[in-house]
């Protein structure tokens, strides 16, 4: 199977999708699950969520051009955002020229936070937690003997006294290829009493931290700068932009917003598209983004030996089994056209198009700025009609760049 489909952007949507179809080697039922309308249903909307009188839909795309690990994969992409899907596509393939990402993610520990408060001593509280930590973990092991069977499961129980005197008890547990949510927050609201006979003082909070600093997936590659060759610049004066840019954002929170903005993008649009919780994803990306103390890029690229290194590191919990996907069909068959096979495949290919992302931007605007393919977008959204520019984003690299098309009437968003 191949990524690399070039001129896949022209084709109509049917073709798209027999395309993609017959590529990935879909189901006949995902097949048609493709084609659906409304593949939801508002039925199963009525399940999900509380009060539902209908269905909000959004665009699904796919992105070309990924070879991570040197496996290639089609990217589902669900997103609102015009210009994400071509930029992902033309990142991918500067990216895949010269030899592709290379990604990896941490097995999937979870934190789970129990806060015991009321506390005469929270020192003795802490030591005698700590001297009990193997029994406690046995304990919560014994909590979950599916998971246990699985090799997942609670790993490690930790205390720390807080400032103001009382104690932030830390669980941590694999939980395999969930998302995690759901497995911790049964486990800390379990675990809590058994804390409480060891610590005294009274469990508070009990809850999943979603700074999933133990879940960290990282993305690299490696771009030589004459391929960033553009009609105004040459490779080696845009490669020294695209560094100074990540210098910036490493000195400026406005701008470390931005650029993580952008790598969000790729990243939440797989999110959305294969049923994750994508706010818990925001969460844990922006508080590891500022966990140094100043908010700080999650991706940046280094200009040497006339090549530009790029590199990723994020936390992303998420899941390929849960009831988040298997009660949403799109999301099933979005995990299917990515191929991937658990949680962290799926977490390490969601870095690497972060980072193609985040190399998409930086590159426009080193160059001619981020409003002329974006606006060219945009004007195709408003005409119907494809345009110049997303043929040259999607498939092309932008040696020779496009005249500027006209400027539309309103700005985007
Ligand atoms: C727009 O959705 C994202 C960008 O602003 C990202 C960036 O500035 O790096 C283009």
């Amino acid at each position: 199977m191949t990524s690399r489909l070039p001129g896949f952007y022209r084709l109509p949507m049917q073709e798209r999708r027999n395309l993609i179809a017959e590529s990935v080697g879909l189901s006949t039922s995902d097949r048609s699950a493709l084609a659906n309308e409304n593949p939801l249903g508002t039925a199963q909307a009525d399940l999900m969520i509380e009060n539902a009188v209908g269905i909000f839909s959004l665009p699904y795309g796919v992105a070309v051009n990924f070879l991570v690990n040197g496996r290639d994969y089609l990217v589902p992409m669900v997103t609102e955002e015009p210009s994400i899907v071509a930029a992902a596509s033309y990142a991918a393939r500067l990216i895949r020229d010269s030899g592709g990402i290379e990604a990896e993610a941490d097995p999937s520990l979870m934190t789970g936070q129990i806060h015991v408060i009321d506390l005469p001593d929270a020192e003795t509280a802490a030591a005698r937690l700590e001297q009990a930590a193997p029994r406690l973990v046995q304990e919560a092991r014994a909590l979950q003997p599916r998971m246990t069977a699985r090799g997942c499961g609670a790993r490690a129980i930790t205390a720390t006294v807080l400032p103001d005197g009382t104690l932030l008890v830390h669980l941590e547990a694999d939980v395999g290829d969930a998302m995690g949510a759901n497995a911790v927050n049964t486990l800390v609201e379990a675990m809590a009493p058994h804390v409480v006979d060891v610590t005294g003082g009274t469990a508070n909070i009990r809850i999943v931290s979603n700074l999933a600093d133990r879940r960290l997936a990282r993305a690299g590659a490696t771009v030589p700068q004459h391929l960033l060759r553009t009609r105004e610049r040459t490779g080696d004066d845009v490669a020294h932009r695209i560094a100074r840019a990540c210098d910036l954002a490493a000195q400026s929170p406005h701008r470390a917003a931005t650029h993580n903005k952008g790598i969000m993008n790729g990243i939440d649009s797989i999110a959305l598209a294969t049923g994750q919780d994508w706010r818990a994803i925001e969460a844990g990306a922006h508080a590891y983004a500022a966990q140094d103390g100043s908010y700080q890029p999650l991706a940046t690229w280094r200009h040497t030996d006339d090549c530009l290194h790029g590199r990723i590191e994020i936390p992303l919990a998420v899941g390929t089994v849960g009831a988040r996907i298997s009660s949403n069909p799109r999301a099933g068959l979005s995990l299917r056209l990515l191929g991937v096979s658990g949680a962290r495949e799926l977490a390490a290919v969601m870095a690497a198009v972060g980072l193609a992302q985040n190399l998409a931007a930086l590159r426009a605007l080193a160059d001619e700025g981020i409003q002329r393919g974006h606006m060219a977008l945009h004007q195709r959204t408003d005409d119907h009609q494809r345009t110049d520019d997303h043929q040259r984003t999607d498939d092309h690299p932008p040696t020779a760049p496009a005249p500027a098309p006209p400027r539309p009437p309103r700005a985007p968003s």
